[in-house]
């Protein structure tokens, strides 16, 4: 069909309506932008109470009990992982290694870093114990494991997405996919910073510094 053969009214009609779907599509492309922007490593301050983290009942590397409470006064830095895991969760745990490094020795202990393992099964207390005593992972790293329900409630408090992933479902040759991310709890256990995957030392360095700042440690 021919615009010229349209009734002459239908014309004003119709640019109008070609107005207002550019219009439409300017806004998507300015939204598309500024969220792409807001996505970036910059710091991610939160006000008020974000609704991440709330108590978790765990077992450590020795085969103890240990729940969120535990670590009261204490900022902890949580990472949700597992040790067969081949590469993404031993370079997040060189950066938390190497960001601490760059705190003044005095100021390290206002840090209780964790790992929480994603995959209970195959993580035992046994297996944890000597994964956290790699030199390359942080000084008293704490490893976390616990039953199926146990992991699954404290990933759901971190909104911490993990799946396993194998063919069979039996094979002990699997690995499992998860989110990660680095999170900053302060001393009360309430959420203060996240940190993704792609933060550099010495990003995450500042950030504990300017926390540090915020909370000074008491001596
Ligand atoms: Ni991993």
């Amino acid at each position: 069909m021919d615009l010229n053969n349209r009734p002459v009214w239908l014309l004003p009609a119709l640019s109008a309506a070609a107005a207002l779907i550019l219009g439409a599509v300017i806004v998507a492309v300015q939204l598309g932008a500024r969220s792409e922007a807001g996505s970036g490593a910059a710091p991610m301050r939160v006000s008020g109470q974000a609704q991440i983290g709330g108590p978790f009942t765990l077992v450590n590397q020795d085969g103890e009990t240990v729940t969120d409470a535990d670590f009261r006064g204490q900022a902890m830095l949580i990472y949700f992982g597992f040790t067969y895991c081949p590469d993404i969760c031993p370079t997040s745990l060189q950066v938390m290694n190497a960001a601490l490094a760059q705190l003044p020795e005095d100021d390290r202990g206002a840090f209780q870093p964790l790992l929480i393992s994603v995959d209970p099964e195959r993580d035992t207390p046994e297996l944890l114990a000597q994964y956290v005593d790699s030199p390359a992972f942080p000084e008293g790293l704490m490893g976390l494991t616990g039953t199926e329900e146990q992991v699954r409630a404290a990933a759901r408090a971190y909104r911490v997405f993990y799946s396993r992933v194998d063919d069979d479902g039996v094979s002990t040759e699997y690995t499992v996919d998860h989110s990660s991310l680095v999170y900053l709890m302060g001393p009360d256990g309430s959420f203060v910073d996240v940190f993704p995957h792609n933060t550099t030392p010495d990003q995450m360095a500042a950030r504990l510094q300017r926390f540090l700042e915020d909370n000074p440690v008491q001596s």
